[in-house]
């Protein structure tokens, strides 16, 4: 099948080179021309495991391509995928659907004979209906069907999300549409998929109510991990009982400092507008944002008590910046907010991250930046692991301690066992639990 990718970001380019890697033809579009060149050349804008070897060998293969030309490969196209940006409308916290109303118009101008048109940019409610109301608008004869295919991947795991999905959710009633969207999604029959068909506003709230329930997990087991503080239970044996309950599942009840990243923060931000909206309001998730935003400057607090209370100049080295591992992406994350409240307290911050420290310079130029975690323990008064990276899980906890001022550890992903760091001479602070529960 001949596919066309509007949006070259996150997901239009992990979608687009993994459709290729299935068979079908797929040329991916931007607006950007550098953006378009680099990816000629083989060079990825983002890091995402795998995705680098997956557009190379594709495009050699010449099923993937790139181009800045919407109307030729629309025209030519049996589906046309709208992976654009929309984030968060400055001032109210709306999704901005400027990007993906732009895309529609110029896909009606462009379409010749049955096309169908996916919007796979995370969308709210009703969104299909005005991309189909501006095609008919812009382009009477235009023969197309909208169809929602929200998706549902992780940043850093979004190869494997893309080609075992725990489910497909594809929103459209119109016949024609339903028979291409499983052609589309054929290769993954092998996997037993599920391909969920459902009407285009089922398919569209699915994806917010998604985003949402994760949200408010993780923001209930890090409430849960408060409570552990207070009375003394561990949050990880917490999470573990009742996670093996199969009505609740194990994941996402990892305590840490709080959920950051493009998806969460906008897309409950979202819902939360969208429900006051229909006066329908979602009380559950507009506290879960509220608590989930309290929790990143609390952190900071966590630190200030393990110093003493105090951390004017003091030199408080950070392990890890991104939202989470096996990214570069640095939007939302805990870090800014964490780092931002040491610094408004006169610490001295020096950091270190795998691959998230060139975004990283741009928003915090006024921090030190080390070469690995020993290089920014140098007499520092504490140690922060903020982002679980893999490369911090087996540390030489006894040089980081030898290079260390003050031997103090804050775990906020509950890395370490904190028997094993308080042997190593340690004072040490987890997020949930006392080291005595943990003997
Ligand atoms: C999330 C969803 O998991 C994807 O299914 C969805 O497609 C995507 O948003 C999206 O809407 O595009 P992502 O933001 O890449 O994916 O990352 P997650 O793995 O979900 O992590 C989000 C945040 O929650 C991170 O800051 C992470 O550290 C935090 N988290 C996650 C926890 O604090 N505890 C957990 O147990 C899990």
């Amino acid at each position: 099948m001949r596919l066309v990718m509007i949006g070259s970001g996150y997901v239009g380019l992990v979608s687009g080179a993994c459709f290729a890697d299935f068979g079908h033809e797929v040329v991916c579009i931007d607006v950007d021309e550098k953006k378009v060149a680099a990816l000629k050349e083989g060079k990825i804008p983002i890091f995402e495991p795998g995705l680098d070897q997956i557009v190379q060998s594709n495009a050699a293969a010449g099923r993937l391509k790139f181009t800045t030309d919407l109307a030729s490969s629309v025209r030519a196209a049996d589906v046309v995928f709208i992976a654009v940006g929309t984030p968060s409308r400055r001032g109210d916290g709306h999704a901005d659907l400027s990007y993906v109303y732009g895309a529609a118009r110029e896909i009606a101008r462009a379409v010749e004979g049955f096309t169908v048109v996916v919007t796979k940019s995370t969308v709210p409610v009703g969104t299909g209906d005005e991309v189909e109301r501006i095609i008919r608008d812009e382009n009477p004869n235009a023969d197309v069907a909208v169809v929602s295919n929200p998706e549902f991947l992780r940043e850093g795991a979004a190869i494997t999300d893309f080609k075992r999905p725990d489910r497909i959710v594809i929103g459209t009633e119109e016949p024609r549409a339903i028979e291409v969207m499983r052609q589309v999604y054929r290769p993954l029959y092998i996997n037993e998929s599920p391909l969920l068909f459902c009407e285009r506003r089922t398919s569209e709230l699915t994806k917010y109510a998604a985003n949402a329930f994760l949200a408010m997990k993780i923001t209930f087991i890090n409430e849960i991990a408060d409570l552990c503080e207070k009375l003394g239970g561990d949050v990880q044996k917490v999470a573990k009982g009742i996670g093996l309950d199969k009505r609740i599942g194990d994941k996402f009840l990892h305590a840490g400092p709080g959920y950051g990243g493009s998806c969460f923060p906008k897309d409950t931000l979202a819902l939360v507008k969208t429900a006051q909206d229909a006066d329908s309001p979602m009380r559950l998730i507009e506290t879960t944002v509220a608590v989930n935003d309290n929790r990143k400057r609390a952190m900071a607090r966590k630190v200030i008590a393990a110093c003493g209370g105090e951390v004017r100049g003091k030199t408080i080295a950070i392990l890890g910046l991104t939202f989470k591992p096996n990214t570069d992406d640095m939007r939302e994350a805990p870090s800014i907010s964490i780092i931002q409240a040491l610094i408004d307290k006169g610490a001295i911050v020096r950091a270190y991250d795998p691959e998230g420290m060139e975004a990283a310079e741009t928003m915090m130029p006024e921090i030190e930046y080390g070469q690995n975690p020993y290089d920014i323990a140098r007499d520092a008064d504490a140690i922060v692991l903020v982002t679980e990276w893999d490369e911090f899980r087996a540390l030489d906890i006894g040089r980081i301690k030898s290079l260390m001022k003050e031997p103090v550890l804050v775990d906020l992903r509950n890395v370490y066992p904190p028997q094993e760091i308080i042997a190593q001479g340690f004072r040490h602070v987890g997020i949930g639990r006392q080291p005595k529960s943990d003997a």
